[in-house]
């Protein structure tokens, strides 16, 4: 078991534990218990992660001596809305959750998002805390306090920041998780190779990319201590991130590595035929093309990294079916756009990025078209 801790440096400095471990769902009360003050909880999940999980989770909240009301949501992305907000505040009111209780997040960066973000508004903000059952969400999404809904109009462009009081991780459940969704959180695992000194962890001594091409069998096997390992590694890193800039004024950006590109691509599929972890994987792939052709980096470590990208199995390409300038089109109307700049996260030696905002529209192209 591994944990660690994510400080926030406000005006109100803030700590939270992320305990790591195989199997320590069904110490989840004993750990809630340390950290939440709340007599009432409400879990909200979906169906086939509480079918899979819940009774288990909800025993172990019984046997700390909780109150516990569960809610359901409909699964999916086109699920993270105001309609499920709604249905968690309404359960919320209906179960006369008060200020000191809590609403825990029971499953993957879906559910996450969404019960953060009816965690910070209903009665202006109760406790709150994550169960996330996906690699992407252990590693990623239950990090950091980004909590949010979509909006028809764009990807979670109504949200806050909003930090739990604990995050529980436990890496047994991956083991029922489909191999698609195993691999979108790989994608945003390897991206943590590529960013990783940038990340300014003090503890670095060896290199996260050797490690990931060294255990890759592992890794995508679920050998148990590596998968620990690589949780808790990519976990550390984020929360160094977030330690420095919690509403991504500088720093955070990077952590977007790959996303300029992936996110263009997410907009032009219609968000449908294509997951997150493709996009992204994409992403990197042109991101190291840019770098390469302004040589910011070395044709070997292009290389690598692009053979790493293929030794996990994301080989993915885009879809004919719209142009480079359709794509550099939807970069322009990206939320992370500032100034009218599109920004790009680049490699600048191994392991290590830098945020670009001057790119020209023919850099771009160019590097987008390698990508078909
Ligand atoms: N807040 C952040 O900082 C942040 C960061 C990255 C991504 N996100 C968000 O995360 C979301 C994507 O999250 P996701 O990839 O976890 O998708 P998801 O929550 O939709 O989960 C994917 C699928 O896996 C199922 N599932 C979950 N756990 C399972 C388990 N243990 N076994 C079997 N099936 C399981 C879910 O029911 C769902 O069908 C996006 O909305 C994205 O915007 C947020």
């Amino acid at each position: 078991m591994h944990t660690v801790n994510v400080e926030i440096q406000a005006n109100k400095p803030y700590n939270y534990p992320i305990f790591i471990g195989n199997g320590i769902l069904e110490k989840a009360g004993s750990y809630l218990k340390r950290y939440i003050k709340a007599k009432k909880l409400l879990i909200v999940s979906n169906q086939t992660v509480y079918s899979l999980y819940g009774e288990q989770v909800k025993k172990s909240l019984l046997a700390e001596g909780f109150n516990v009301e569960i809610l359901l949501l409909p699964e999916g992305e086109r699920h993270k809305n105001i309609n499920s907000l709604e249905k968690i505040w309404t359960k919320a009111i209906q179960y006369k959750l008060e200020r000191k209780d809590a609403i825990i997040a029971f499953g993957g960066g879906v559910t996450g998002d969404v019960t953060g973000f009816a965690a910070a508004t209903y009665l202006r903000g109760i406790d709150f805390a994550q169960i996330p059952t996906t690699l992407l969400a252990q590693v990623d999404s239950s990090v950091g306090g980004k909590v949010a809904v979509n909006h028809q109009l764009g990807k979670n462009l109504i949200g806050n920041f909003y930090q739990p009081k604990i995050v529980i991780a436990d890496t047994a459940v991956l083991s029922s998780l489909p191999l698609t969704e195993l691999k979108v959180g790989l994608a945003e695992v390897l991206k943590y190779g590529f960013i990783e000194k940038t990340c300014g962890l003090n503890k670095i001594n060896s290199s996260f990319i050797d490690f990931l091409e060294k255990n890759k069998d592992l890794i995508f096997s679920l050998n148990p201590s590596i998968l620990e390992e690589l949780v808790k590694y990519c976990c550390e890193l984020k929360a160094c991130v977030v330690n420095k800039d919690e509403k991504e004024s500088g720093l955070r950006a990077i952590l977007n590595f790959g996303h300029t590109i992936g996110h263009a691509i997410e907009k032009c599929y219609g968000y449908n035929n294509i997951n997150h972890g493709e996009a992204v994987a994409i992403g990197m792939k042109g991101a190291f093309f840019i770098a390469g052709a302004k040589n910011l980096i070395d044709e070997n470590y292009v290389q690598k990294s692009i053979n790493l990208l293929d030794d996990y199995k994301m080989s993915y390409k885009i879809d004919k079916n719209f142009t480079p300038d359709d794509l550099y089109e939807s970069m322009q109307v990206d939320k992370k756009v500032q100034a009218g700049k599109i920004r790009f996260i680049l490699p600048v030696s191994p392991s290590e990025v830098r945020i670009f905002d001057d790119i020209s529209k023919e850099e771009a192209i160019t590097a987008i078209k390698t990508l078909y």
